[in-house]
């Protein structure tokens, strides 16, 4: 029986393995969906000698860049954002690896995207934010970095926030983990009095629906977006490159 399966580090609650199993029964697809929860990347060689039915896989957290030198090829997107989400298997035996969290996020947020929205400033400079910054620039969207220490790719640190440059970034994209359960009364640490009615506030986090920051965003009225969209999106996409 062909499987699908998905590759991470502490994935029990994984939306992936709920959402594709739930598929396979709903429409009587005879395959599989299976976590592979490994504790060190260099355990993935092992996992593609014994599971030779493989015919897809998901890469999350931590592996979306450590996966790469274990694949055979890059599609041109993931190679250029440099992450990888999701793994198609050959019939010849190779891999391929592509990145379905840049397709999610653009179709998720276009909905939202007004005229005023030019520069936009994406909070937490990991393998999630590759994607939403190569997404910015196809949307020619300008963006800036927010880190926790300085370090060469981000402009600012969270320290340096005025209202007035959360003013001048009308899009601001939370790529950190602040926020999801169980520490839901956290959020990222940025003067939200400079929010106003014209911003746009989008969170890749998807539990909870509401975060502490889209909620103080809404306060402000800024229009708001979580990340459950994206990742039905970044789902489908896998399937269809998994199954064309
Ligand atoms: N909805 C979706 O489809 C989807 C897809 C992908 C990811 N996600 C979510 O997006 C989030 C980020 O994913 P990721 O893979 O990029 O995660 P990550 O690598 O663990 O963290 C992202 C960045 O957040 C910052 N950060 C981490 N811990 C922090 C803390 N305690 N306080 C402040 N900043 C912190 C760090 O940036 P600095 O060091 O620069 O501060 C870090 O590089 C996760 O919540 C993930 O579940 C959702």
């Amino acid at each position: 029986m062909s499987k699908f399966g998905l590759i991470g580090k502490n994935i029990s609650y994984s939306f992936s393995k709920a959402h594709f199993t739930a598929k396979f029964e709903n429409e009587e697809l005879p395959y599989t969906y299976q976590n592979f929860d490994i504790e060190d990347i260099s355990k993935v060689p092992e996992i593609l000698k014994q599971e030779t039915d493989i015919v897809g896989l998901n890469v999350t957290i931590p592996y979306k860049e450590q996966i790469i030198p274990y694949i055979d090829s890059l599609h041109r997107t993931a190679e250029k954002i440099g992450a990888v989400n999701t793994i198609k298997f050959y019939p010849s035996g190779k891999t391929k690896g592509f990145n379905t969290d840049y397709y999610g996020f653009t179709k998720s947020i276009e909905p939202f995207l007004k005229s005023h929205h030019k520069k936009a400033l994406i909070l937490g400079t990991g393998g999630a934010s590759k994607a939403i910054a190569y997404a910015l620039k196809k949307l020619k969207i300008r963006f800036e970095y927010v880190s926790r220490s300085p370090n060469p790719k981000a402009a600012y640190v969270y320290a340096d926030l005025t209202e007035d440059i959360i003013n001048a970034h009308q899009v601001i994209i939370n790529c950190t983990p602040i926020g999801t359960h169980p520490k839901v009364n956290e959020c990222p640490d940025i003067p939200y009095d400079g929010i106003t009615k014209t911003h746009l506030l989008f969170d890749l986090i998807y539990n909870p629906t509401q975060t502490k920051f889209l909620m103080c965003g809404e306060i402000q009225g800024a229009a708001i977006c979580n990340g459950s969209k994206m990742l039905e999106y970044q789902a489908e996409k896998a399937w269809e490159i998994w199954t064309k």
